[in-house]
């Protein structure tokens, strides 16, 4: 097959890491994968002129505006390489015959292991021990933390990424409470967990994590009143998406000491800013670089994903979709959206 007549498949917002995981399935006489490190939206979406398919992340902007040129330039799937979907409109898709896919789970693994991560290295201060003893300064003073033995972790959202977090917190000797609109009752009896309703989780826990997908019901879900509502000093762990938190609330809690610590993955304008390498250039988010000013606050750059094994999973299920749609194929239902 001659290099006109590959069938091709146009990524966006592709770094390094994700050239290196994707390759074209072997089976389909070589796919032309062309990686753009540009982010997908309506005014860049004609250089998807001649694909079949194109591979977006978690902030290319699949409006429908964006999804009529894509149809216009011939693309007919749009695959996700991620679990969220809060990005692309499914119903101007559906209506333009563009099939939409993800990758429901890849590694939850990944996500629960670095939210209790950014936790523990929250509350035992360890961002700040390091730089410390780097500048060979070995005291001790502003480094006290709590043992998480003990105390009450409340976990919003016990799907795939809310049950394995909620596990390791028992590991640790908590006492875990979860609120979910389809509870797992017997996955909870299985894991000494509770399921309670939201107020009560916000009251109990001293560790507040979100691991539910952003919707318009979910959207700012945590905002001055529900932060009013929880308990004074309480910690507050976000690695889903950044919209699920109304980020001047926590500001104003933090400020206040409502809040005793924040850590965040993920942050509602995080489109254009995380990453990538700004460190060059002034901070344009106010409200970000307030953020960041607090000691107790401490911000990753959507990086709950990136291990060796959650990007091949996501790679490998990513291409066995856009390859089983280019054949023909059935998509299982699980990665097809809308
Ligand atoms: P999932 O679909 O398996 O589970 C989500 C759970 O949230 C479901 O059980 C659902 O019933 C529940 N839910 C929905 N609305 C709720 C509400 N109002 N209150 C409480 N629970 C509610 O999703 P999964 O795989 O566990 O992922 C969770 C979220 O994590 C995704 O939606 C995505 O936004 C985020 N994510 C973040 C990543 C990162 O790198 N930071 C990577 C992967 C996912």
């Amino acid at each position: 097959m001659n290099r006109e007549e590959k069938m091709r498949v146009a990524f966006y917002d592709t770094k390094g890491y994700d050239r290196d995981y994707f390759k074209a399935p072997a089976d389909l006489g070589g796919l032309d994968l062309v990686f753009h490190d540009f982010r997908l939206c309506t005014d860049n979406a004609l250089s998807a002129d001649g694909a079949e398919a194109v591979c977006v992340f978690v902030n290319d902007k699949v409006d429908r505006a964006c999804l009529e040129v894509l149809a216009g330039a011939g693309v007919r799937l749009v695959a996700l390489r991620c679990a969220g979907f809060n990005n692309v409109d499914f119903t101007a898709a559906a209506e333009l015959g563009i099939v939409v896919t993800r990758v429901p789970a890849y590694s939850p693994y990944a996500v629960a292991e670095h939210t209790v991560a950014l936790l523990l290295t929250l509350n035992r201060k360890i961002h700040r021990a390091y730089n410390r003893v780097r500048e060979l300064n070995f005291s001790l003073g502003g480094l006290v933390g709590f043992d998480l033995h003990g105390k009450t972790v409340g976990i919003l959202g016990t799907g795939r990424i809310g049950r394995i977090t909620a596990q390791i917190f028992r590991g640790f000797g908590c006492e875990v409470i979860a609120t979910d609109p389809f509870p797992d009752t017997e996955w909870a009896d299985a894991h000494g967990i509770r399921y309670i309703d939201l107020d009560g989780l916000l009251s109990a826990s001293d560790v507040v994590s979100l691991h539910m997908p952003l919707t318009p019901e979910t959207h700012h879900l945590l905002c001055d009143a529900t932060i009013g509502r929880m308990k004074d000093g309480a910690y507050l762990v976000n690695t889903s998406r950044g919209k699920l938190v109304d980020s001047t609330a926590v500001i104003s809690a933090l400020k206040s000491g409502k809040l005793g610590g924040v850590a965040l993955d993920v942050y509602e304008e995080e489109e254009g800013v995380f990453f990538e390498d700004h460190s060059e250039t002034a901070l344009q988010d106010d409200v970000l670089a307030r953020l960041l000013t607090f000691p107790n606050v401490l911000v990753t750059s959507h990086q709950a994903f990136l291990t060796r094994e959650a990007l091949a999973a996501i790679a490998e299920t990513t291409m066995d979709s856009v390859g089983r749609f280019l054949r023909g194929e059935e998509i299982p239902t699980n990665r097809r959206v809308g």
